[in-house]
């Protein structure tokens, strides 16, 4: 059995929570410190895991005794914890989108390669059996040379009590979709996109409801993707998502919604994860256990990022030119700089 690595945590909210249980529950791992900005949160939040604690951020992530350094902050403060992990040395798991603006998510990115330090750009998609099924079909040839992609993500609007309008749609929910469609058919060369907007801001916040995003392939594919945030409360968890891929052999499609259970209850149906962080006998599994053991042999050298800082950022750039493209309605290059980028 190797060493236990020794882990921290920044940003103890709704996925840092579930990382610094995960990371418990992983037998190499030694969660060592939890920090969060809300002082007693961070110390409660060490005290159910038996971490120690931490209200600054870039002490922690800055801390040389630590193995490996996970940022679940909210999206405009990663690269700050990032960047001084990154200073330490220390290998670093950062929450989708890698950063909320294209120049902090270059900025990422190339302190990562100038200083040789591993980043894993936490895009939670590839982790999951599903998602990960269609990449070796794609590979083994089952599919053959991808011809088109199409993705539709459509949550609800309740999301917004956590996000309070503080993301826009593309990078929250189209860097998940970007970084699949790049995974899948390859870098993508121009993007044009149409969104509307009227529930969210009716309800006060100041973000856009829907985007329908055109994509096309260095290699020739094609493709589209849905985003949307809109629906009401009792829509069903990702009932309108999924992943389709056609290929010149065949062609792959995830369900996003489908759990394959049902369990209904005396007020109705109740939303069971059993792909993402579902608890299986008292443990996290799913997707989000299959991340955390690949980012623990990151940190023991033993694997190299399946998605390296330099896709985090691809699919940033993606998203600010998905909303060049919809501003100047017209398809937009996406390797051309923004202005002030
Ligand atoms: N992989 C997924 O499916 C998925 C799902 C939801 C969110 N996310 C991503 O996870 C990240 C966090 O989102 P969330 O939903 O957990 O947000 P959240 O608002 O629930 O939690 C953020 C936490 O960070 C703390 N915080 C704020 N500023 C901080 C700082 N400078 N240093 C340390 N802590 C700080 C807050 O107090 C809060 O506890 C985002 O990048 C988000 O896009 C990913």
């Amino acid at each position: 059995m190797s060493a236990q690595v020794r882990i921290g945590v920044i940003g103890l909210g709704f996925m840092g929570g579930k990382w610094a249980q995960a990371l418990t529950e992983h037998p190499r791992v030694e969660l060592a410190v939890v920090c969060d900005v809300r002082e007693s949160h961070a110390k409660e939040t060490a005290g159910d895991l038996g971490a120690t604690w931490s209200a600054d951020p870039g002490e922690a992530a800055g801390d040389p005794t630590l193995d490996g350094v996970v940022v679940c902050t909210p999206e405009h403060v990663h690269v700050d914890a990032a960047l001084a992990a990154i200073e330490s040395g220390t290998p670093v798991a950062i929450e989708k989108p890698l950063a909320h603006e294209l120049a902090a998510a270059e900025r990422i990115r190339d302190a990562s390669i100038d200083a040789g330090v591993p980043v894993l750009a936490a895009h939670i998609l590839r982790f999951e059996p599903r998602y990960a099924a269609i990449k070796s079909a794609i590979e083994d040839g089952t599919i053959g040379p991808v011809q088109m992609v199409r993705s539709e993500r459509v949550g609800v609007a309740a999301d917004q009590r956590i996000l309070q309008g503080r993301t826009s749609l593309p990078l929250y929910y189209g860097s998940h979709e970007f970084d699949l469609a790049r995974w899948y058919a390859g870098e993508v060369t121009r993007v044009a996109a149409r969104r509307s907007s009227g529930v969210l801001k009716a309800a006060g916040y100041d973000v856009d409801d829907l985007y329908s995003v055109v994509l096309e392939f260095a290699g020739g594919a094609h493709g589209t993707s849905t985003l949307g945030w809109s629906l009401p409360s009792a829509s069903a968890p990702f009932g309108s998502s999924g992943f389709t891929v056609i290929g010149e052999h065949g062609y792959a499609r995830v369900e996003q919604g489908s759990t394959g259970l049902s369990v209904v209850g005396e007020s109705g149906r109740i939303a069971v994860d059993t792909w993402y962080t579902p608890n299986v006998h008292g443990q996290t599994r799913g997707a989000l256990a299959n991340e955390v053991d690949h980012f623990v042999r990151v940190v023991t050298s033993e694997a190299s990022p399946l998605c390296t800082a330099a896709d985090g950022a691809a699919a940033v750039r993606l998203c600010d030119a998905v909303e060049r493209a919809a501003s100047d309605d017209a398809f937009v290059d996406v390797a051309a700089a923004p202005e002030g980028g």
